[in-house]
């Protein structure tokens, strides 16, 4: 009763003061500013964790819903995405990985090692009290106090927006990492609130199901992939430190630290990658040129561990299916030499499309595919499609090495999607950048496959190390699938210009990421590269592209060369320079 009656009085006060509204605006954030929200400490949390950017992908972007528990007391926590379908249960010397092969769910044991991410003290909710109380807005239905914080960083600009019901729950988090020149969006992601329900939490809740029963710990010889790729869904919030340029990038990517250890773990990794690029540019040696982007506080290790998990196991391209029951087409060349123009870029058509984002997950493989299948498609029927990764990643476990986020090869993608019996397209079976279960009518095998697929034939290989060869391919064909090291810091961090990296390696084993090849040009400074796509959103690189100097294997783009087919007519024209003809 006593607020509104002050409100009412103020209301005729700023009223009386006609325009001036100063004295207005100051007294009403004296009136109406609540106490910062407050969490416990043992809790379960249960929110829908979204990444904007997918949207350019999926109509509906990429959403996880995530339910968290903590018991401080224990010292356990317990994170499952998707109503239980992935769950990583996490205490002090144990980590129990639970994921789904194929109409199953597996589970593995970890001993992780002490500078493991570990999700037992992650902050999932904000400490706010430091930050801006903004007033009310409507959200969900309901009034929603605002909470914000906003840093500049030279023309970068990060925002966070904390909304709490009026019953102190929290409704939403929104992290917004802009570029006030661009408008682009270089990080963002939401987290929307289901619920909060205060502990003591249930101990059955931290058991480990039956599935886990006899499965031997594992001491792994590198950073778990799992337990990153789940700690990647934790709302985040910046935490300061008072070493300015890290925090700065801290704040723009939404980094959460769950200790002083972990804060110091990255802030040494940020510096260390920092200095790397800044010395890389200032050599002015190289034609080309590094910035910092998403992976600058990841180690090398956490980031082949996640994006690369095939670096370093002699897995590269061994697993080949030829003969029986493989989708393999002999090779078969369109044009002649004289006709290859000395320049093709397909970016624009509907023989590249858009920069994708594999999110945190090692499914290169299955963007290789599709970005192979959808310029086929578009060669045979004229149409554009964007079609689905996230089938391949399910379902394709029994063809090569196919391991969803633990990488795989995209010849082998295409050898189930010739026994199933095709492809899905994205809107129909979208991207979730975690392993998923695979649907009875997308099952190898299956006598009654989904009615959603559209009929692929087959691929065939280029023939390896042969530049004219791979030209020719990429001119007649349109987009490539490639592989190639990028293993390389270099590579990491590639920002524009002609990347020739003279520690690239390109036998097959060493090859670890898969990416579509897209054409090929010449640099003012003379020097031909390969137009190459990646699949790490257009933040990463020239705008999601990189140029890789031609001759030397290219970083092993030569090395294993593959493109698709579908059944139709060929009708493919490549936006091209005029072909230099030799008398
Ligand atoms: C804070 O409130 C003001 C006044 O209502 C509004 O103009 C501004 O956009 C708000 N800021 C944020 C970050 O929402
Ligand atoms: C979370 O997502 C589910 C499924 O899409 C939806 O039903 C639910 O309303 C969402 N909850 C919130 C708080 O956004
Ligand atoms: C950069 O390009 C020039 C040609 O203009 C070449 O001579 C030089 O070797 C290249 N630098 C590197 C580091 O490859």
């Amino acid at each position: 009763m006593y607020w509104v009656l002050v409100a009412a009085a103020l209301s005729v006060l700023s009223y009386s003061k006609g325009v001036e509204g100063r004295v207005d605006l100051a007294l009403e954030s004296y009136r109406d500013i609540p106490a910062p929200p407050t969490f416990p400490s043992s809790f379960e949390v249960a929110y829908n964790f979204s990444l904007p950017y997918e949207k350019t992908i999926q109509k509906d972007g990429l959403i996880y819903p995530v339910t968290f528990w903590r018991d401080a007391e224990r010292g356990v926590s317990r994170m499952d995405s998707f109503g239980g379908r992935n769950i990583l249960i996490s205490t002090k010397d144990r980590e129990l990985e639970i994921m789904p092969r194929l109409q199953k769910l597996i589970c593995r044991v970890n001993e992780p090692d002490d500078d493991d991410v570990s999700l037992v003290s992650a902050p999932v909710l904000p400490d706010v009290s430091t930050w801006d109380y903004n007033g009310t807005v409507e959200l969900r239905g309901q009034q929603a106090h605002l909470w914000v914080y906003e840093k500049s960083h030279g023309a970068k600009v990060t925002l966070y927006k904390f909304y709490v019901a009026e019953d102190g729950a929290p409704l939403r988090l929104h992290m917004d990492g802009n570029d006030m020149f661009s408008g682009a969006h270089f990080d963002e992601y939401i987290a929307d609130y289901e619920y909060l329900k205060a502990g003591p939490v249930d101990e059955d809740v931290f058991r480990p199901p039956a599935i886990c029963d006899g499965q031997e710990p594992q001491k792994l010889a590198r950073p778990p992939a799992f337990p990153l790729r789940m700690a990647a869904l934790l709302p985040s919030v910046r935490i300061e430190g008072g070493d300015e340029l890290y925090d700065e990038f801290a704040a723009a990517h939404g980094r959460r630290h769950a200790s002083a250890a972990e804060y110091e773990h990255r802030r040494t990794m940020f510096h260390s990658n920092r200095l790397l690029v800044e010395t890389h540019n200032a050599a002015n040696s190289h034609n080309y040129t590094l910035a910092l982007n998403r992976f600058a506080d990841w180690s090398q290790e956490e980031f082949e561990a996640v994006m690369l998990p095939r670096h370093g196991q002699g897995k590269g391209l061994v697993a080949r299916r030829r003969g029986a029951g493989s989708g393999e087409l002999p090779y078969e060349r369109l044009a002649p030499s004289w006709r290859l123009p000395t320049a093709v870029d397909w970016r624009g058509t509907g023989a590249d499309g858009l920069v994708k984002d594999q999110a945190t997950c090692g499914s290169c493989w299955a963007f290789g595919a599709t970005a192979a299948l959808q310029s086929a498609y578009w060669a045979a029927t004229g149409k554009k499609a964007s079609f689905s990764e996230q089938q391949l990643m399910d379902c394709s476990w029994k063809f090569g090495l196919n391991h969803a986020c633990d990488g795989g090869d995209y010849d082998s993608a295409i050898d189930y999607l010739v026994n199933v019996g095709g492809i899905a397209k994205e809107n129909d079976y979208e991207y979730l950048g975690q392993d998923n279960f695979c649907d009875n009518h997308f099952m190898a095998d299956t006598k009654k496959p989904s009615s959603s697929l559209v009929r692929v034939k087959g691929y065939a290989y280029v023939p390896p190390h042969d530049d004219e060869a791979l030209m020719e391919a990429v001119y007649s064909r349109g987009t490539i699938a490639v592989s190639l090291d990028a293993s390389q810091p270099s590579f990491r961090f590639y920002a524009s210009g002609t990347y020739d990296e003279a520690q690239c390696m390109w036998k097959s084993d060493d090859l670890d990421h898969a990416v579509a090849l897209v054409g090929y040009g010449t640099d003012e400074a003379g020097i031909d590269y390969w137009i190459i796509k990646n699949s790490w959103s257009s933040h990463w690189g020239d705008n999601g592209y990189v140029n890789i100097a031609r001759g030397h294997h290219g970083c092993g783009i030569t090395t294993d060369p593959m493109y698709a087919v579908f059944d139709g007519k060929k009708h493919i024209e490549a936006p091209t320079e005029e072909p230099v003809l030799s008398a």
